[in-house]
């Protein structure tokens, strides 16, 4: 059996991979993995293939483990992986709430390492893995801290295991992409006079576009919209100082 998995399916990128990867004529099923099983039922009436509903919250580590027993119970050939479940917060670093901040490198970091280490006996040959990290991966982020610090561990691990799963001919990218408007920003900008400049948004159709595009031409990174490119070009040969004093100045700070 031919699965597409992905997790944080039930709105925004999560959402639109699923649908994107989901009419892929070769697969059998495709596993949407998120808590709200109400919204992974939804995805019945947009994707064509039988879509598998699993509701897990994967900060949860019985939950990690009831994830490790379906792979080993269904024993499925995996042809794609997408690791989309994620949140961030926003604000002053002392006035975020240890929960939250505890919360980001439980789900952004140990989730995805747990879930991408589980499911790789599994992928096939060719498969591909797109890891949600974010353009806050290329730089400190102050007042966005622990948040682009998940991303740039997320960058560093796929960049890395991309090159450890070559011999397998299996691709992993992660994916960085600039502002989305989805959900996301209904949790991250709970304090909403702290980050309060946003130069441009992308919609979740152009990332996985992108995305989907990146992945044929072998990239292990990907960003959406050629001033993002430009600017993590840019980033790469700034001094941290300054392009975080930069950032600052954006948000008056
Ligand atoms: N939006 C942006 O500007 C942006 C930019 C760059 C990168 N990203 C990254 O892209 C990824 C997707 O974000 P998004 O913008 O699509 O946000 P979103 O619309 O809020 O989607 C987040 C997804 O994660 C799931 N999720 C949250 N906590 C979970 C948990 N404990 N267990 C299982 N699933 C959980 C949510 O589902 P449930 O609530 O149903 O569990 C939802 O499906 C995230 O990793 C985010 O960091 C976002």
């Amino acid at each position: 059996m031919k699965i597409i998995i992905v997790t944080g399916a039930s709105s925004g990128l999560g959402r639109g991979f699923a649908e994107a990867l989901g009419t892929r004529e070769t697969i059998d099923e495709v596993w949407v993995i998120a808590r709200r099983a109400d919204r992974l039922e939804e995805l019945k009436n947009t994707i064509k293939t039988k879509v598998v509903p699993i509701s897990l919250d994967l900060s949860v580590n019985e939950c990690i483990e009831k994830y490790k027993n379906l792979l080993a119970d269904k024993n499925p050939e995996v042809v794609a992986l997408v690791n989309a479940a994620g949140f961030g917060r926003f604000g002053e670093f002392e006035n975020i709430t240890l929960s939250d901040q505890m919360g980001m490198i439980d789900l952004n970091v140990a989730s995805l390492t747990a879930v991408t280490y589980l499911t790789i006996p599994y992928l096939t040959e060719g498969a591909e893995v797109y890891q949600l990290g974010s353009f806050s991966a290329f730089l400190p982020l102050p007042y966005v801290g622990v948040y682009a610090a998940t991303k740039a561990y997320v960058l560093s691990f796929s960049r890395s295991l991309a090159v450890e799963l070559r011999h397998r001919k299996i691709r992993v990218m992660a994916v960085c992409p600039k502002w989305v408007r989805t959900e996301f920003f209904d949790r991250a900008a709970e304090q909403p006079d702290v980050v309060t400049y946003y130069d441009r948004f992308y919609t979740v159709d152009q990332v996985v576009k992108r995305a989907l595009r990146d992945m044929k031409r072998g990239k292990d990174v990907s960003t959406c919209g050629i001033h993002a490119r430009t600017e993590a070009r840019l980033l790469k040969l700034l001094p941290a100082k300054l392009a975080m004093k930069i950032w600052c100045r954006q948000q008056k700070k």
